[in-house]
C-alpha cells in the first residue's frame, strides 16, 4: 500500500512539544538547508570544535571526470577530541558507553567520559608505539566490546585511518581488505563470543596474514582468555602493552578533508569497494543526524544494535552519539540468545530511550511470539528507529503496537554507507508516519526521482523512477580508496550531475518517499548489502563450477535470500553433497552472511547473442514470477528458459 491512501500516523503533541524539531520547525530549516546550503552548514559546523575554524564552506563537483567533493576544507580538528575530551568538564562522570556482554550472566560495563578518555589515549600511544602515523591505515577486526570503539577512536586521536572488517568475514576477506589498504596494523582480540558461541578471530587473522605483507603487526585484545598461536615477530599482546602506555596522548589536529575511515562494502562487481569518508563533514552529518532523527536529549540511554562492522555502527553507535555526549548502548550478542527476549530485557535493564534496529531483527522475534516482549517492562522506550531494508507494513505493525505499545514514533531512516548518515527519513516531533515510508529528506538534502531511462526528473506527485541526490552533503563519501576512477563510473555516470544512489524510489501524491528496493545488482539479505557478483566470483573459484550466476528472491525473515544458479563442469554430477560443498565454500571464501540460500542446478543460463546473462529474466524465475518473463526472443537458446523454470527450487 505504497501511496498516500497508507494509515498515517501523525506525532503526538507530546513529541513535538519536547522535541528539538517541530513539523514547522522542520518546514524553516529544510528551506533555508537547500536555499542557503552554505549558509546553513556554516552554522550546523559550529557544533564541532575545530582546532583551526574553516573558511570555506564548500567545493563540489558532480561532473564526470572531475568529480570532487569537499566541504569545510581549510578547518582543522580532531574527532576524538569531539567525541570526548571537550565533555570531561561537563560529563567526565557520565556515562558515554554502556557495554551489555553476549552472557546476560556477565556484568555490564559502564565506561565514563573519564574512562573512555584514558582508555583512547592508552590506545593511541600503543599504536604510535607500533609505528602508526597520521595517514597510516589500520584494520580493526573485532567483537562487539568496549575496546573496538577505543580502537576507532584511537586512530582518529593520532590521524590514523581506520578500516573495520565485520567480524563475521572470513579470512580471505579479511586479508583482500588489508593488502587493499596497506594497513599497518590489524587490531583484533582473541575470539568473539556471539550468541554462546565464540568466533576464533585470531585463527581467522593468523590465516588472513599469512596472505599479507610480512611487516602488518596483530595487536590482540584478550575478550574470553582462550589460547591461540603466537608468533612473536607479528603479534603483539593489547593488555600488556597499555598497562605501560601513558593515559593521555594530545589530538592530532587534521584536515577536513584528510580520511577518517574507509569501510569496504558490496557493489555491483566482484570487488568490494572501499569507501572513504573524510572528517570534519562527516562528523558534522552524524552528529546532527543522531541529535535530530532520534530527537537526543541529556539523560537518554541511546541503543543501536548494529555492529561496528557497518556503517551504522560506525555513525550511530560510536561517532554521532559520542560526538553528542550521549550514553551509547553497546551489545556484544545476538537478539535470540538465550531466547527471544534478549533485547526486550536489555531495554528493560538499561531503561533504553532510544531503540534502534533492522527490519530482519523485527520480522525474525515477530516469528516468536509477542510473549517474549509483554513480559519486559519497556516503558523507558520514546523513540523506535529501523535502518538497512524497506520494513513490510506486518513487521512496522508488530513493532509499532507490540514494542511501541502504539506511543513510539517510528523512524525509518533511509541511507547508505556512501551517505555517512541518513538521507531520509520521518523526523519524531514533525512527521507523520507511513508504515514502510521514509518520508523526507534530512535538512541539505535534494532528492530527485529520475526517469530510468531517459534520466530526465520525474516533476509533481506521484512519481516513480531511480533515486538520485541532486547535490551534495557533509556526510558523502569522497571517494573509493585508491580507485577515484571506479567512485566516479558508479555513483556519478549513470545520470550526469546526480549522486546516484542505486535504489528504486516512489514519491506519493503527499509528496512523501517510499524506497522500493536496489535497482543495480546488490541484494539486502538482512539488511546487509550483498553484491551478486562476489557470490558469483566465489562459486566460480570452485573447480567443479562452470559458471554461476546469483538473484535475490523475496525471503520471509532475511527480506531477500540469495538464490544461485550454477553449471557445473563437464563430468560433474549434481548432488546434494554438492550443494553443501558449495554453500560451504562461500561462506569459507566471503563469509557466513553470503551462505546461499537456493542451489539451482543450470545445464545453461540464459544469455543474448552476444553472451550476456539475462538476469531479469533469472530474477523472475526466482521469484516465481514467470508469468512475466517479457521479451525472451533476443537469448541464443530460449529453451534454456524452460529447463529452468521446471527445476526451479521451492521456497
Ligand atoms: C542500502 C544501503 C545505511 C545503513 C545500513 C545499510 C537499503 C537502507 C533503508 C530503509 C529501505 C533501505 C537501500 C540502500 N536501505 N535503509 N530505511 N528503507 N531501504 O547500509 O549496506 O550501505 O546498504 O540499504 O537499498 O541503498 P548499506
Amino acid at each position: 500500500m505504497s501511496d498516500a491512501t497508507a494509515k498515517t500516523y501523525p506525532p503526538s503533541a507530546d513529541m513535538a512539544a519536547r522535541a528539538h524539531v517541530d513539523a514547522q520547525t522542520y518546514d524553516k530549516m529544510y528551506q533555508a538547508s537547500v536555499t542557503d546550503t552554505d549558509g546553513f552548514w556554516r552554522e550546523q559546523a559550529q557544533r564541532i570544535d575545530w582546532i583551526k575554524p574553516f573558511t570555506q564552506v564548500r567545493d563540489v563537483n558532480f561532473d564526470l571526470g572531475s568529480v570532487s567533493i569537499n566541504w569545510f576544507a581549510d578547518g582543522e580538528l580532531n574527532v576524538s577530541a569531539n567525541c570526548i575530551d571537550r565533555h570531561l568538564e561537563r560529563r567526565g562522570d557520565q556515562t558515554a558507553i554502556i557495554w551489555e556482554p553476549d552472557s546476560p550472566e556477565d556484568d555490564a560495563k559502564h565506561i565514563s567520559y573519564r574512562e573512555l578518555h584514558s582508555a583512547t589515549c592508552r590506545m593511541a600511544n600503543v599504536l604510535r608505539d607500533l609505528g602508526v602515523d597520521k595517514g597510516d591505515r589500520v584494520i580493526i577486526y573485532m567483537p562487539m566490546i568496549p575496546e573496538a570503539a577505543y580502537a576507532m577512536l584511537a586512530c582518529a586521536r593520532i590521524g590514523a585511518i581506520h578500516s573495520i572488517v565485520f567480524a563475521g568475514f572470513s579470512p580471505d576477506a579479511l586479508a583482500a581488505r588489508v593488502n587493499g589498504c596497506e594497513a599497518k596494523v590489524v587490531i583484533t582480540a582473541d575470539e568473539a563470543p556471539r550468541g554462546g558461541k565464540a568466533t576464533p578471530l585470531k585463527a581467522n587473522a593468523d590465516k588472513a596474514l599469512a596472505q599479507c605483507d610480512a611487516s602488518v603487526q596483530c595487536l590482540v585484545v584478550r575478550r574470553t582468555g582462550g589460547d591461540v598461536a603466537w608468533d612473536d615477530a607479528r603479534d603483539r599482546d593489547y593488555n600488556a602493552l597499555i598497562k605501560d602506555a601513558a593515559d593521555t596522548c594530545e589530538p592530532t589536529a587534521v584536515g577536513a578533508e584528510d580520511p577518517l575511515f574507509i569501510l569496504y562494502t558490496s557493489g555491483s562487481t566482484g570487488q568490494p569497494k572501499g569507501v572513504v569518508h573524510t572528517t570534519g563533514g562527516y562528523i558534522t552529518y552524524a552528529a546532527l543526524t543522531h541529535e535530530v532523527t532520534f530527537d537526543y536529549h541529556d539523560g537518554d540511554i541511546y541503543w543501536c544494535t548494529a555492529d561496528v562492522g557497518w556503517v551504522t555502527g560506525h555513525s550511530y553507535i560510536v561517532y554521532g552519539p559520542l560526538a553528542n555526549g550521549a550514553t551509547t548502548l553497546m551489545f556484544e550478542g545476538v537478539p535470540t540468545y538465550p531466547d527471544a527476549s534478549r533485547f526486550w530485557q536489555v531495554c528493560e535493564k538499561h531503561k533504553v530511550t532510544q531503540f534502534y534496529t533492522a527490519p530482519t531483527a523485527i520480522r525474525a522475534l515477530m516469528g516468536q511470539g509477542k510473549e517474549f516482549v509483554t513480559k519486559s517492562d519497556l516503558s523507558s522506550l520514546r523513540i523506535l528507529g529501523t535502518v538497512g531494508e524497506p520494513i513490510n507494513p506486518e513487521a512496522w505493525n508488530w513493532y509499532h503496537e507490540v514494542v511501541g505499545h502504539g506511543r513510539c514514533p517510528i523512524v525509518d531512516t533511509w541511507w547508505q554507507t556512501e551517505t555517512g548518515g541518513h538521507l531520509m527519513t520521518p523526523l519524531p516531533g514533525a512527521h507523520d508516519m507511513k508504515p514502510g515510508a521514509a518520508m523526507k529528506p534530512f535538512f541539505g538534502i535534494k532528492p530527485v526521482v529520475l526517469d530510468p531511462t531517459s534520466g530526465k526528473e520525474i516533476e509533481g506527485n506521484p512519481a516513480e523512477g531511480v533515486l538520485c541526490i541532486a547535490d551534495s552533503w557533509p556526510g558523502q563519501m569522497r571517494t573509493v580508496w585508491g580507485d577515484h576512477e571506479r567512485f566516479e563510473k558508479t555513483y556519478f555516470a549513470d545520470y550526469p550531475g546526480y549522486y546516484f544512489t542505486g535504489d528504486g524510489c516512489k514519491r506519493d501524491a503527499d509528496g512523501d518517499y517510499w524506497i522500493t528496493g536496489r535497482v543495480d545488482d546488490v541484494i539486502n539479505v538482512s539488511g546487509h548489502r550483498m553484491g551478486t557478483a562476489e557470490v558469483e566470483s566465489a562459486l566460480v573459484a570452485h573447480d567443479k563450477v562452470a559458471e554461476a550466476a546469483v538473484v535475490g528472491y523475496p525471503h520471509d525473515v532475511k527480506g531477500q535470500g540469495i538464490y544461485c544458479y550454477v553449471t557445473l563442469m563437464s563430468g560433474e554430477e549434481p548432488s546434494d553433497d554438492l550443494r553443501s560443498e558449495l554453500r560451504n565454500w562461500v561462506r569459507q571464501e566471503i563469509g557466513p552472511i553470503a551462505s546461499p540460500d537456493l542451489i539451482q542446478w543450470a545445464p545453461g543460463l540464459p544469455k543474448t547473442r552476444s553472451g550476456k546473462i539475462m538476469r531479469r529474466i533469472l530474477r523472475k524465475i526466482a521469484e516465481n514470477d514467470y508469468g512475466a518473463l517479457g521479451d525472451t526472443s533476443t537469448l541464443a537458446d530460449p529453451t534454456v528458459v524452460d529447463d529452468l523454470i521446471d527445476n526451479r527450487m521451492n521456497r
